[in-house]
């Protein structure tokens, strides 16, 4: 598993020392007493217990997404679709509306689909084992370990980012942490160090203490609980971890997208196949602009290869940067009249005449957020062209 010299090799053994058990099991914990911020998934219900498709819905908004920018979506999800039940009861659109802006929308798709399966399958309530939980869509194994600790004190450890962090920097690993050994060595030792009799209080305190102190930038060693064993602080290169191999650049792509308007003012918009990125999002008709192409032919093209009518392509709107996790866009946005044709979709897929009032109904990718934006700023001060 290990090579020697990559800090995998005796973190095991190190683990397994009693200076260090204690800083984990101990000063850790009660480190997290005295520090937890309060938030609204962590508020126990009635019962005393926390609500375990609260803890599911917060776990999946915070995999991608900082704790300040999930709260308020928290609040209103769980306001909207307080229960399971609530949720398998409600559509798709309204799911995606209220996780409109924060990304990676697969996520309310498969916990929107695993709700009807827990309905289906469980009687609506969240499974507490692993074999279980892990069988529904979307529940992966940093997942089932924050429900199943956080809610059921199953005895299984978390590995995030913030864990991940706080353990090479504590053992001063040097092998790649984004390889698939280092992650499953890196498992183990959050498994061996993990506290069976209260897992969930250890997984969060864990996870605190990276979001908090032990940050990518400038961790406060010196308020750390687990200053006494950590072999990067000693070292003064607490930075220098977790060692991550260089990715490739991400691509860039160039788009071209289409505000079509009729002589109501209404504009043209279409829904994205469930099954394809940002899946059963509305968006602008658009795509790639082609080597050698112009922004405003690619734009027509697409108009035409995507809803069958033929457009006069108009003045510009907006131009708007969007990083996904895998690529960037630049998008450019054209007001387009249209010519000739009545829209039509090959793949069957819903389309609008919206009016720019009632674009709010619908949940778009937050770079057409943008363009909305720009449009509703225009109307506001129209510009004499
Ligand atoms: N990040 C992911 N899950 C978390 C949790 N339960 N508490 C704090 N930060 C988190
Ligand atoms: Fe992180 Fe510093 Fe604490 Fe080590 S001592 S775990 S580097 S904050």
């Amino acid at each position: 598993m290990a090579e020697a010299g990559d800090g995998l090799d005796d973190a095991l053994d190190t683990a397994a020392s009693p200076e260090v058990r204690d800083a984990f099991r101990q000063s850790l914990p009660a480190w997290f007493d005295g520090a937890r911020r309060p938030m609204p998934w962590r508020e126990p219900g009635k019962d005393g217990r926390r609500d375990p498709y609260r803890v599911w819905v917060s776990e999946v908004m915070l995999q991608q997404t900082r704790v300040e920018t999930a709260t308020p979506y928290f609040r209103r999800f769980v306001e909207r679709f307080p229960t399971v039940e609530a949720l398998a009861a409600a559509p798709l659109d309204d799911v995606l509306k209220h996780w409109e802006g924060l990304g990676y929308y697969s996520r309310a798709r498969n916990l929107h689909r695993a709700a009807g399966q827990v309905v289906a399958e469980h009687g609506g309530a969240v499974p507490s084992t692993e074999e279980a939980f892990r069988a529904l869509p979307g529940v992966g194994p940093y997942t089932a370990a924050a429900v199943l600790s956080l809610a059921f004190d199953a005895p299984l450890a978390v590995l995030d980012g913030n864990v991940i962090r706080v353990l090479t920097r504590v053992f001063a690993v040097t092998a790649d942490a984004r390889a698939g050994r280092t992650r499953t060595a890196l498992q183990t030792l959050a498994d061996a160090l993990l506290d069976r009799e209260r897992p969930g209080r250890w997984n969060e305190s864990v996870m605190e203490l990276g979001a908090t102190v032990c940050t990518p930038r400038s961790p406060a060693c010196p308020r750390c609980p687990l200053r006494p064993v950590c072999q990067a602080a000693a070292l003064g290169t607490p930075e220098a971890f977790p060692v991550v191999s260089k990715r490739a650049p991400t691509p860039h792509h160039t788009i071209a997208v289409g505000v079509v308007t009729d002589d109501d003012g209404r504009v043209l918009i279409q829904r994205r196949p469930e099954d394809a990125m940002l899946g059963g999002l509305w968006e602008f008709p658009g795509g790639k602009v082609e080597p050698g192409e112009s922004l405003e032919d690619a734009c027509a093209r697409e108009v035409r290869e995507e809803l069958g009518v033929e457009v006069a392509v108009g003045a510009p709107i907006a131009r708007v940067e969007h990083a996904y996790s895998h690529f960037r866009i630049t998008m450019h946005a054209f007001r387009c009249r249209v010519v000739s044709g009545e829209p039509r979709t090959e793949t069957g897929e819903p389309w609008a005449w919206v009016a720019i009032g009632d674009l709010d109904g619908y949940a778009f990718p937050r770079a057409n957020g943008r363009v909305i934006e720009a449009l509703r700023e225009q109307v506001r001060a129209p510009r004499l062209l």
